[in-house]
């Protein structure tokens, strides 16, 4: 039996063990992507909010989706549920409590804000329960983290500066402003205008970028919006001059694995370009993404690529080290999760 079981399975027990027990960093994680079908039925509940799934199992099963747009479509759906401060607050809670399980030491998570002044919450009710959440949690589980927030392409840029304005005031709170949603049609130059007045702000300004469309629009993230970091650019990994220039760079990317799985960005894990994007030297990370929607958090996503692509013990301590490496701490702070990690 533990001989079928060891051919069944191609990875060394000793990479799942260094997985999950390695200190690292999360950089790609949306708040409203961790809400899991269970939370948004309770949450459902307590603000007495209708719901189109009548229970957590209904709300699973609805989880099909081949796409990205699909998917965007039923997880603007669930966050309809988040109305109070208390639930973003729990919302983070639930996030950073997995998190410290997985031995994640520093997190950087994005929020939409747009998917919920849309419908008629404040701004100031959203940020202050994330906000309070992540105190919470690093006064509990000693999680350090960066609250990335981000603009909604499928919408105009008016409506991006309107949300600015309205940042302008937590500044203390926001490191760095970033673009998500719908990607195709949508180019980074879109946002040009938005982005360089976040910068004057001082914001840090990251981009989804090469996830579903293709490399020019990870060009001009890079050369139009000055974006430090990209989410995703899965579309960067056949272009051998442009892996050589991201490298030199030291640009960081965030991958996320199950998520281009689930939303058909690749076809298999075999094909996932993370083991590409590391013979190139590129600083490649992984991450989540919306775990609760792509059935898997942190360590699933690690274990999975791993498996996958063969990665023996010394990528991983590689991925742990690019995801400080990569994340906005100062010099400072990433020397001292480094010394954690060995
Ligand atoms: N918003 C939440 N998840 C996203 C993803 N994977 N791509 C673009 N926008 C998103
Ligand atoms: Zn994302």
């Amino acid at each position: 039996m533990v001989y079928l079981l060891s051919i069944i399975s191609h990875m060394d027990n000793s990479v799942e063990k260094l997985i999950k027990k390695i200190p690292k960093a999360e950089l790609h994680l949306h708040i409203e992507g961790t809400l899991e079908s269970e939370m948004m039925l309770s949450l459902a509940k307590r603000n007495n909010f209708e719901l189109k799934y009548r229970d957590a199992e209904e709300a699973k099963r609805a989880y099909n989706f081949s796409n990205l747009q699909e998917f965007l479509d039923i997880y603007y759906e669930g966050a309809g549920v988040l109305l109070q401060e208390e639930d973003f607050y729990d919302l983070m809670i639930a996030y950073l409590s997995r998190a410290k399980d997985e031995n994640i030491i520093h997190t950087e998570i994005f929020f939409d804000p747009q998917t919920h002044t849309s419908r008629g919450v404040k701004f100031s009710t959203v940020i202050t329960g994330i906000r309070n959440g992540l105190v919470e949690g690093e006064r509990r589980w000693g999680i350090s983290s960066k609250l990335i927030m981000s603009y909604l392409r499928h919408l105009d840029e008016k409506d991006a500066f309107k949300t600015l304005e309205e940042a302008l005031k937590y500044k203390g709170w926001i490191t760095a402003v970033g673009l998500d949603s719908s990607e195709v049609g949508h180019p980074p130059s879109k946002f040009r205008g938005v982005f360089e007045r976040s910068a004057r702000e001082g914001f840090l300004t990251v981009a989804h970028a090469g996830e579903e469309g293709p490399l020019e629009y990870v060009k001009e993230a890079i050369e139009v919006l000055g974006i430090a970091r990209i989410d995703h650019g899965n579309a960067s990994h056949r272009d051998r001059e442009f892996l050589k220039k991201l490298s030199e760079m030291k640009m960081p990317l965030t991958l996320c694995p199950l998520s281009n799985l689930k939303l058909g960005v690749v076809k298999n894990l075999r094909e996932h370009p993370l083991k590409i994007f590391l013979d190139a030297g590129v600083m490649a990370t992984v991450n989540s993404d919306d775990p609760a929607y792509f059935g898997g958090y942190l360590n699933d996503n690690y274990i999975a690529v791993a498996e996958s692509l063969s990665l023996n013990e010394s990528h991983i301590k590689k991925l742990a080290v690019n995801s400080i490496e990569a994340s906005f701490l100062s010099k400072a702070e990433k020397n001292a999760l480094l010394e954690r990690i060995g």
